[in-house]
C-alpha cells in the first residue's frame, strides 16, 4: 500500500519521532523505498564570495548531520533507503519530491525547530497538508 515513503526531517524532536514512525511503517508495509529529505534555505546572492561558499558548506554539513541522526532512528528497513539534501522553500521541495518520486505517503512532524508558541501545526506541515499529492502522516 505504501511502497514509497517520503520522510522530511529538520533535526527537531518531532522529526525524529516521525523518523521512527516512518521506519515502522516501512517495516510493516515492507515498503520498497524510504526517502529521507532535508532542505535548507536558499543562500542569498548578496552575501557575495567567499561568504556564499562558506554558508553553503556549513548548511550542507548541518543537513548531513540531520540526516545521519534520522538514519540512526530509522535503523534497518527491508527496502531501499535514500537521502536527499535540497535547497529552497521546504514545503515546495517536499511536495515536488513527492510528485517526482511518486511517493505514496509523506511523513513529517507536526512541529519543527520553529518557536512560535501556540501553533498546532508548523508552517511546513500546514503547507504540505494543504498541497500534497498523496496522503500525509503528521506525527505529534
Ligand atoms: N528544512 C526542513 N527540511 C525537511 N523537513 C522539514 C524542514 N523543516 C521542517 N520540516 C518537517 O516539517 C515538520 C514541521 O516543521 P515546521 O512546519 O517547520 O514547524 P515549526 O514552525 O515548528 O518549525 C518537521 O517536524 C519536519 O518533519
Ligand atoms: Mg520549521
Amino acid at each position: 500500500m505504501f511502497e514509497r515513503i517520503l520522510l522530511a526531517v529538520d533535526g527537531s524532536e518531532h522529526a525524529l519521532r516521525a523518523a521512527r514512525q516512518a521506519a515502522d511503517l516501512a517495516r510493516n508495509m515492507r515498503s520498497k523505498e524510504l526517502r529521507v529529505i532535508v532542505s535548507y534555505d536558499t543562500i542569498p546572492i548578496y552575501l557575495g564570495e567567499p561568504n556564499m561558499q562558506i554558508a553553503y558548506v556549513n548548511r550542507k554539513s548541518e543537513a548531513e548531520k540531520i540526516l545521519n541522526d534520522a538514519l540512526k532512528e530509522i535503523g534497518e528497513i527491508p527496502g531501499k533507503l535514500v537521502t536527499n539534501v535540497l535547497e529552497g522553500d521546504t514545503a515546495s521541495r517536499i511536495i515536488e519530491s513527492a510528485e517526482v518520486h511518486k511517493s505514496d505517503i509523506i511523513v513529517l512532524g507536526s512541529r519543527g525547530l520553529g518557536s512560535l508558541a501556540g501553533l498546532l501545526l508548523g508552517s511546513v506541515s500546514q503547507k504540505v497538508v494543504a498541497h500534497a499529492p498523496c496522503p500525509v502522516l503528521i506525527i505529534r
